[in-house]
């Protein structure tokens, strides 16, 4: 039998095939090349050829079926040869179909696999970050005091010259308030009293007073405002930690041990403590507190045997003011200066953060820079 390369061009009878067994050899073959186009056609384009040559209804090989070897066949052929076309044609169809679907999952797949999560990836790490140096003194101080008694306070940063300066004893044309170039906010006409960005925490020491009787022990950390241009030892925002002890038998011995305690507990045991007298108008006496130069040992020379710079030769360095309460400032909170008495002080923490932690420039803690803050985990 002439299988040519593409029989369903020619009849039956061109073909020579006469006999049904024949006829089902011939389907047989062609079903068999489906098949093989089908296993072929593997992409997109290929199938879509693939389909088209056997069902376009012009020129697909079904239709080349039905009309070279379906109508011209003999009445005794037309029987199998309609048969073998049928079976043909439902295997063709069903080949297809399936190809269809499958082809149009895969494309699906492949959508979702670029899509897809992968939940097996390890999971993204967010940085959980650290407290701010600043913050870290803070508590540093604050468990310092805490666990000799004190307790801590807040007090707002937005105040009113009476508890900022009147209250502690700093009326109003009082030279010392020059000191404090302030920050008053821009208020309606009318309004009951100035406001300011508190120049100090003192205030809090006030208001401390107001809300209880004595024993009084509490320190406040917060921000205080001054109108200070920006250099290495100044901004216009910076941090202090005020403290207040008040009861009946507070005496000078009682403060500076307490400030000597609060210095060493901080800085280490080796250093040494003195105070000066100085000048504040809500104590009496006042002192400076200073320490012995941690830097050089309180010699006041590197072992190289040249000056030392952080205290500048001397051995001590300034570290902050205090001083016993003055008696007026009782008087503005109804307790009996006869019956009481107390100390304060008002620490300033960027100093003694820079100090710690050999920070020569305030700015940079303020500037939030990560390769800085990365520094004190
Ligand atoms: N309030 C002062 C200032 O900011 C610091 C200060 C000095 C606070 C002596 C005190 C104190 O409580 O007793 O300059």
């Amino acid at each position: 039998m002439a299988t040519q390369e593409n029989p369903t061009e020619k009849t039956l009878d061109q073909l020579g095939a006469a006999q049904p067994e024949q006829v089902t050899a011939l389907f047989a073959e062609v079903r068999r090349k489906f098949d093989q186009n089908s296993a072929a056609a593997q992409d997109e384009p290929a199938f879509k050829e693939f389909r088209d040559s056997w069902l376009a209804r012009k020129s697909g090989i079904l239709t080349q079926i039905t009309d070279n070897w379906l109508k011209p066949a003999k009445v005794d052929l037309k029987r199998v040869v309609g048969q073998e076309l049928n079976a043909l044609k439902a295997h063709v169809q069903e080949i297809i179909t399936q190809r269809e679907s499958e082809l149009s999952s895969a494309a699906g797949d492949s959508v979702s696999a670029a899509e897809r999560i992968d939940l097996s990836l390890p999971g993204v790490t967010r940085p959980i970050g650290s407290h701010h140096l600043i913050r870290q003194v803070f508590q540093e101080i604050e468990d310092i005091f805490v666990s000799i008694g004190f307790s801590v306070a807040e007090g707002p940063e937005i105040e009113t010259p009476y508890y900022n300066f009147e209250a502690l004893n700093i009326p109003e044309h009082h030279p010392v308030r020059d000191d404090m170039d302030t920050f008053y906010l821009d208020l309606p006409k009318g309004a009951a009293t100035p406001l300011l960005l508190r120049t100090h925490t003192s205030p809090v020491q006030i208001r401390s007073m107001e809300k209880r009787q004595p024993p009084v022990r509490v320190i406040a950390p917060g921000k205080v405002y001054r109108r200070d241009n920006p250099d290495a030892t100044h901004s216009f925002m910076f941090h202090q930690i005020e403290g207040l002890a008040v009861d009946t038998d507070i005496t000078f011995c009682d403060f500076t041990g307490t400030i000597e305690y609060f210095i060493r507990q901080f800085f280490g045991a080796g250093v040494k403590t003195r105070f000066r007298p100085s000048y504040f108008p809500f104590t009496e006496p006042s002192v400076e507190f200073d320490m012995s130069c941690i830097f050089c040992g309180g010699s006041g020379a590197n072992a190289n045997g040249t000056t030392c710079s952080k205290c500048k030769g001397a051995g001590w360095i300034e570290l902050f003011g205090a001083g016993m309460v003055d008696p007026a400032v009782y008087g503005f909170v109804n307790y009996d200066p006869k019956k009481v008495s107390g100390f304060a002080f008002g620490i300033g923490i960027d100093r003694l953060a820079m100090m710690k932690y050999e920070i020569d420039d305030i700015q940079v803690l303020f500037q939030n820079d990560v390769r800085f803050l990365k520094q004190f985990p």
